[in-house]
């Protein structure tokens, strides 16, 4: 019942749909479930470009099956080793029985940790600048180490115009859709955006240098097929989609705050409240996540537009919050860059709270413009005002850094 789609005459998407997911990589958010995209081309060299996550691979084998005997696959490339994608190699392989599976050196090493029947696998290396022949078609390979991890490779078909970008552009999206021109233009950058700032973030250097690499090679492409999410078509797309990642890999602070807090008796988040009157007055526009009630994940896909990032916990332990430190360790893994924080909280009797905050944003290379502000017990008028103008000093200094 399930079909391929052709996306361009003889390359088909044969993908799976992964509706139900809501956690991605067992990390981050997927709200809107997301797809484990794998294509195939049929020229004299019938060949597939990665598999799926090991639990739809059956779906893919269906779409597969409904243009092609699997028997008569010739080739499949891994494009990357995650299991999203070569974790149903296994079954492709029985399936298949390829004459070859062409990865990258770091491919070859995550394949063969992944696998322990790697050794009966027809493996081929090919690097950065390497060229096979498929028939009419060729495939050019480019190495994206990191992106997203040090094995991911693109496979570039000139004859098409067409990208293979793996993990690079995608965005968690399940829908019938599968161009990125069906669907709403906010929704879509808001899912790129939410996929980049916590998946693909702490690589910006690499994205720029990949971003740099493809304007250099003056590829031409008028499709790019990543292996999440919907497939951009036509050559305004593809340059809508390079241009995003630049502006998302450059990191330039948005003049906006995001005020993040844990609270135990609300003396927190009263104190986050009077914070984001003080940012208010400053003209920042300023959201408010409690993270009792939002996912880590949620809250980094704020912070992406955010140029000043402010966290708030109460002493607890002669430390802060564990859903606090847990951001914390979370946000410190992306690696955000050019952002102002600001710290805030109440205490009891020892209140190292703001400390220990200020320490850890520093740590992320965060500039902390203004002392912190810290409250005993329950913020009386007096101290509400110190977070008022907390948030005023800071908004201040966020909008001087916006320019
Ligand atoms: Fe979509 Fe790095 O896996």
């Amino acid at each position: 019942m399930l079909k391929a789609q052709e996306i361009k005459k003889d390359v088909y998407w044969i993908g799976a749909v992964d509706y139900e997911s809501r956690n991605f990589h067992g990390y981050s958010l997927s709200p809107r479930g997301t797809t484990y995209n794998n294509y195939l081309i049929l020229d004299e060299k019938k060949t597939i470009f990665d598999t799926v996550k090991p639990e739809h691979a059956g779906f893919s084998l269906e779409r597969l099956a409904s243009v092609i005997n699997p028997a008569e696959i010739d080739y499949l490339v891994i494009n990357h080793a995650e299991a999203d994608h070569a974790g149903a190699l296994p079954d492709f392989i029985a399936a298949c029985r390829p004459e070859c599976v062409f990865c990258s050196p770091m491919g070859q090493k995550a394949l063969e940790g992944h696998f322990r029947a790697w050794k009966n696998w027809p493996l081929k290396v090919v690097k950065s600048g390497d060229v096979i022949s498929l028939g009419k078609r060729s495939v050019h390979f480019l190495e994206t180490r990191m992106l997203h991890w040090p094995d991911s490779m693109f496979s570039y078909i000139p004859e098409d115009r067409l990208l293979f970008s793996n993990d690079a552009f995608g965005q968690n999206i399940a829908s019938s859709e599968r161009f990125a021109d069906e669907i709403s233009r906010e929704v879509l950058l808001s899912a790129m955006s939410e996929y980049y700032h916590n998946i693909v973030l702490p690589y910006s250097q690499q994205v720029l240098k990949v971003l740099a690499q493809v304007g250099e090679m003056g590829l031409d492409i008028d499709m790019i097929a990543p292996d999440h999410g919907l497939i951009f078509r036509g050559k305004e797309d593809a340059a809508f989609v390079l241009k995003t990642y630049r502006r998302f890999a450059e990191q330039k602070p948005g003049k906006r705050a995001v005020i993040v807090y844990d609270t135990m008796w609300y003396s927190t988040q009263t104190m986050a409240y009077a914070v984001a009157e003080g940012l208010g007055a400053a003209g920042v526009p300023a959201r408010i996540m409690s993270l009792k009630d939002n996912h880590h994940s949620a809250v980094m896909s704020e912070v992406a537009r955010c140029g000043l990032v402010m966290v708030g916990s109460p002493t607890h332990n002669n430390g802060i919050l564990p859903f606090v430190s847990g951001f914390l360790t979370y946000m410190k893994g992306l690696r955000p860059q050019n952002r102002l924080g600001g710290v805030f909280g109440s205490f009891g009797w020892s209140g190292e709270c703001v400390k220990i905050i200020s320490e850890r944003l520093a740590d992320m290379g965060f500039e902390l413009p203004a002392d912190p502000v810290k409250v005993k017990y329950v913020p009386d008028a007096e101290s509400l005002e110190q977070c008022f103008a907390l948030g005023l000093t800071l908004g201040r200094a966020l909008e001087a850094k916006c320019g």
